[in-house]
């Protein structure tokens, strides 16, 4: 008895110590017992149970009044709740009032900044710099905890490849390499060193999994993918967040291989706490345990709760259905006691670890709020992180940046984004608190006020024609605009997305330009022959094929957020050279679409346009318009051949790969160097390129850099057809450059 007595505890102390999120708190273990110990069935589904706040991101849900909820030990957490009085007053209830005094849990979307509005995660994707995105992360969560909230749903780390899917701009783009990189550096944002402390969130890494390969790009659709895509390329990122003390995952919407993910055992339980031994929370999505019941997979709330519970998923987010059937489930010998306990544990620790029994007010003290929401310096950050996600597409003859002295005098800057007021523009669903002041539109610089003031300062002439966005009888609605142009030497269009049609459910079925606006462009150039430039809000890859061949430079801005005017006058007069990288592939239409880099081969890989009987469209290219890994610079910069030290690698060698990099233009730009790999033989198709490495590098005008990356068998490996992480022995190639397209090649072999 005693011995088996020293067995549990010593299994306590060693779950304790094998929680990879950081918390300065001590002793958890034990005071999670004892207080489950106490706890009667109801207060434990109580603590299951998040419910929102006051406002709705998702369907609307029956609330009924908080307060009493919570009182009467039916809440545990609650979601998207921003008045921070009522928080102060819910914590005092749940702390003082209830018969446990279990602290309540906030949760809040915080996607790309929390009061100052950062670039959307695609555009700061673009930026390939996730030692930024970590700072980003970190001003996030300072600014979240001040007001009260402690966990964040997010990141966001699904991959996709189908710019019609509306959340798209949530992610890092398409590759799991990079989405890795940055997966990790939003975790140690969000959750510093000390999850304990009152400036940092928990994070939650979602939608697990494959929400991003939605059918049709449609939100919420079937996923049907075989094992080694899943494992290969939608599992990394998950991964590399587990590894970096994720406190949280989320269930995703969709079902897989005809498994709603909320009750996907295979996932839930066997990847993430079996393989992976993650020992975190699992919050399902916005009522998903209910959703179950309409995919057709669970009759009732009882069986839906027996089958999410069962397959490893411990929160109901905005659902009753644990209220409702997790009861019903236990008295029916549909879930155990042990299981219910297990899901409450994992909750109460998440309380533990976050600080809330030791101190339930610390993020919700009115000064540090007051003193900590929208610092000044924060806005430094928002202003590098936009200017440095900003992509130059494209820069015919070197007509930017703006100098003064050149061939044009007279610039019309015009659109529907050059000086909006709206509170829909340069931002996304997600920072908008729809129906709430949450939002503050007084804080966006938009281009007009940064630009214009800034050309005019170089000496230029300056007009501003905001239009309205509106399709159809544009030669009325843009009027004004189209006039403006006609008396300058030079456009800047700015047009693309506004806020609202980024987001969940915001998918399309069309990538063009939207609202008309390919029209504004053409009659404002005079079809193209008057000099412009295209400034491009985005949430996804859009298609502009008459822009591509008719305008001479453009730069795709996404959505900026608060610093948009600021960044973009920064880039457009040079002041910052242009460094993003596309961190997804632009197609040519929407016809092309899934479109990307790391394409297995066909059997008949096509070579021009046009060639029967190889992979391809009669009637467009199959090549995209703009590859991964793409973006322009104010220099250019010259590729000598990769090196390496070795052309034959066993197990546990390193490969090292080294290529010189030289800035061959006029002024210091900012390049990434990127590292490839192609399998050329292996057990089955492996992709034409891997990404396995960059590197950021400043160069002066004439300078040279060497860069250098290691190479391992593990870089080398995949999920092969046996179920198994395994690299083949055999040749491959390596390939270096400055995006996925062009680059420069060499073979080395892994003998083993
Ligand atoms: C539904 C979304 O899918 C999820 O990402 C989000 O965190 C929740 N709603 C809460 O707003």
């Amino acid at each position: 008895m005693a011995n088996r007595r020293i067995l549990s505890l010593l299994l306590l102390l060693c779950a304790g110590s094998l929680f990879a999120q950081k918390t300065s708190i001590t002793n958890i273990e034990p005071r999670v017992e004892a207080l489950l110990a106490k706890m009667t069935l109801d207060e434990k589904i109580g603590q299951l149970t998040q419910s929102p706040g006051d406002i709705s991101t998702g369907t609307d849900v029956a609330k009924d009044d908080l307060l009493n909820q919570i009182r009467a030990g039916k809440l545990g957490s609650i979601l998207s709740h921003t008045n921070f009085q009522n928080k102060i007053t819910m914590q005092r209830v749940a702390t003082r009032e209830t018969r446990l005094g279990i602290p309540i849990l906030f949760g809040f979307d915080v996607i790309h900044g929390y009061k100052t509005i950062f670039p959307i995660p695609l555009a700061q994707a673009a930026t390939w710099e996730p030692d930024l995105i970590e700072r980003i992360e970190h001003i996030a969560a300072e600014e979240a905890a001040a007001d009260g909230q402690h966990w964040t749903f997010a990141p966001m780390v699904d991959i996709s490849r189908d710019p019609r899917w509306g959340r798209m701009m949530e992610g890092s783009g398409e590759d799991p390499y990079l989405g890795s990189k940055i997966a990790a550096a939003r975790v140690r944002g969000f959750q510093g060193k000390d999850l304990a402390a009152n400036s940092t969130v928990a994070a939650c890494a979602k939608h697990f999994a494959a929400y991003g390969f939605a059918e049709g790009g449609r939100d919420y659709n079937t996923v049907d993918m075989s094992d080694q895509r899943l494992r290969d390329l939608i599992l990394p990122p998950f991964r590399s967040a587990a590894d970096a003390g994720i406190a949280t995952f989320m269930n995703a919407f969709n079902t897989l291989n005809g498994v709603p993910a909320s009750m996907n055992k295979y996932l839930v339980t066997d990847i993430l706490r079996g393989e992976w031994k993650w020992k975190g929370m699992v919050v399902s999505d916005w009522n998903s345990f209910g959703e179950v019941i309409v995919h057709g997979a669970a009759a009732d709330e009882e069986e839906s709760s027996a089958k999410c519970l069962g397959a490893g998923s411990d929160m109901d987010m905005a659902g009753s259905t644990f209220q409702k059937g997790l009861k019903k489930a236990l008295e029916n010998g549909k879930v155990t006691q042990a299981q219910i306990d297990e899901a409450v544990r994992r909750v109460l620790r998440l309380k533990f670890e976050l600080g809330l029994f030791d101190n339930p007010f610390q993020y919700l003290d009115p000064q540090r709020r007051e003193a900590t929401l929208f610092k000044e310096e924060y806005r430094k950050t928002a202003r590098e992180a936009a200017a440095k996600s900003m992509v130059l597409l494209k820069n015919d003859g070197g007509l930017l940046p703006l100098n003064p002295g050149g061939p044009f005098n007279k610039i019309a800057l015009i659109g529907p984004f050059v000086d909006s007021r709206s509170h829909k523009d340069y931002m996304s669903f997600w920072s908008l608190g729809i129906g709430t002041p949450y939002y503050d539109s007084t804080k966006v610089v938009t281009p007009a006020m940064a630009l214009k003031p800034a050309l005019e300062a170089l000496g230029f002439q300056v007009t501003v024609s905001q239009v309205n966005l509106q399709a159809g009888n544009e030669e009325v609605t843009y009027k004004d605009a189209i006039q403006a142009a006609k008396e300058a030497d030079l456009v800047i269009a700015f047009v693309g997305e506004h806020g609202l049609d980024c987001g969940e459910s915001r998918c399309v079925s069309d990538l063009n330009l939207p609202y008309g606006q390919e029209r504004l462009l053409k009659i404002a150039t005079l079809g193209g022959a008057r000099p412009a430039v295209m400034v491009l809000f985005n949430s996804r890859p859009l298609t502009f094929q008459w822009a591509n061949e008719n305008i001479e430079s453009i730069l795709a801005a996404w959505q900026p957020g608060y610093e948009t005017g600021n960044a973009l006058a920064d880039v457009l007069t040079g002041k910052v050279n242009p460094s993003g990288r596309l961190p997804v592939t632009f197609p040519h239409s929407v016809g092309q679409v899934p479109l990307y880099y790391n394409a297995l081969s066909t059997g008949r890989p096509q070579e021009r346009q046009g060639q029967l009987w190889t992979s391809g469209y009669l009637d467009g290219p199959a090549t995209p318009a703009y590859p991964f890994g793409f973006g322009l610079s104010y220099t250019t910069f010259s590729y000598e051949a990769p090196k390496l030290n070795k052309t034959t690698i066993k197990s546990g060698e390193t490969l090292e790969v080294s290529v010189t990099v030289t800035n061959t233009g006029k002024v210091a730009g900012v390049e990434t160097v990127q590292c490839y790999i192609r399998d050329l033989v292996a057990d089955i198709s492996r992709p034409v390129k891997e990404l396995k490495g960059f590197e950021k590098i400043t160069l002066a005008p004439g300078e040279k850099r060497t860069v250098k990356f290691n190479i391992t068998e593990a870089d080398l490996a995949y999920w092969n057809a046996q179920s198994v992480w395994k690299a083949d022995p055999g040749k491959f190639l390596v390939f270096t450059g400055g995006n996925s397209r062009d680059v420069k090649e060499v073979g080395f072999e892994l003998q083993k």
